[in-house]
């Protein structure tokens, strides 16, 4: 990892996220921004007409869709850790706080990669007030995500997948990240998890299956889930 290149691909991300979202806005808000904002001028008319809080909204407004969906900080797993603290500090400038279950251990590099870039260039640039993590820092909130990533389903080696339990796990919990191994939980904590995900999936515009498919996927989670007492998967 040189860093230039995550850096050149935040810098072009930023270019069509918020330049396009910018170059929208007045057009689908009259009467909201104004149409005076160039291209070249539009960071700092963003950051004297709006401020930080009106950026989030606008991206929520704009690219709701891309957006992680922002979880409570107290639900993130070892609230008190420097990780979380890291979370919350570096990951909500922008947008919600995103919960590591998002994305799993091999999928966070990347992402936090392009997120920092950002973060960095608009630091540099004084943008908005959006500050950026130390190396340390960045290497520490990185094994945060990754402790607590989502852990996906090896689908070479699992069971019963082609089974209608198996098939409305995998066409439901699959929406949204990695199809997730059963035996990252227990029978016992299954229940509160899925109907966290129920949550999730009215917040981000998915359907919430029926009543008999939930209950063929609980059945299946059941099934592989991890023994209490022992570790997982
Ligand atoms: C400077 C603004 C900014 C900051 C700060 C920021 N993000 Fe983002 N984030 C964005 C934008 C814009 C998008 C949508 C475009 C994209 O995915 O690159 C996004 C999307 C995401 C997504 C959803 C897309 C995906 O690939 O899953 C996740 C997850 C995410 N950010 C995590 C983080 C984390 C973790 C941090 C803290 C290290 C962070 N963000 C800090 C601007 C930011
Ligand atoms: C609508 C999108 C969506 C769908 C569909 C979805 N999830 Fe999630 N999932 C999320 C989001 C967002 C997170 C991170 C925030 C959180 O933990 O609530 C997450 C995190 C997780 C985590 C890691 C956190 C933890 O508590 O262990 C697991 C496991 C998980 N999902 C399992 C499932 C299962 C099982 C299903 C199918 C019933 C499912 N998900 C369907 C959005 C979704």
């Amino acid at each position: 990892m040189n860093g230039r290149g995550p850096l050149i691909a935040g810098l072009a991300l930023i270019a069509v996220g918020l330049v396009g979202v910018v170059g929208l806005y007045p057009v689908l808000r009259p009467g909201g921004t104004g149409g005076m904002i160039s291209r070249g001028g539009m960071m700092m008319g963003m950051d004297g007409m709006m401020g930080r809080g009106g950026m989030k909204r606008m991206m929520q407004d704009m690219m709701g869709n891309m957006l992680p969906l922002g979880i409570n900080p107290a639900s993130l797993p070892q609230p008190h850790s420097e990780g979380a603290r890291l979370m919350q500090h570096y990951c909500t400038q922008c947008h919600g706080l995103p919960g590591p279950g998002l994305h799993t251990a091999t999928g966070w590099p990347a992402v936090v990669a392009r997120m920092v870039a950002r973060e960095r260039m608009m630091s540099d640039q004084d943008m908005m007030g959006i500050q950026a993590p130390s190396a340390k820092e960045q290497a520490t909130l990185l094994a945060y995500l990754q402790k607590h990533a989502q852990i996906p389903l090896n689908k070479a080696t699992a069971k019963g997948l082609d089974t209608p339990a198996g098939r409305a796990f995998s066409a439901t919990c699959s929406q949204c990240h990695a199809l997730p191994d059963p035996a990252q939980h227990t029978a016992a904590e299954w229940p509160a998890v899925v109907l966290r995900m129920q949550r999730n999936m009215v917040a981000m515009g998915k359907p919430v299956p029926s009543q008999s498919t939930l209950d063929a996927i609980g059945t299946y989670l059941h099934k592989y889930a991890k023994q209490p007492g022992k570790g997982g998967s």
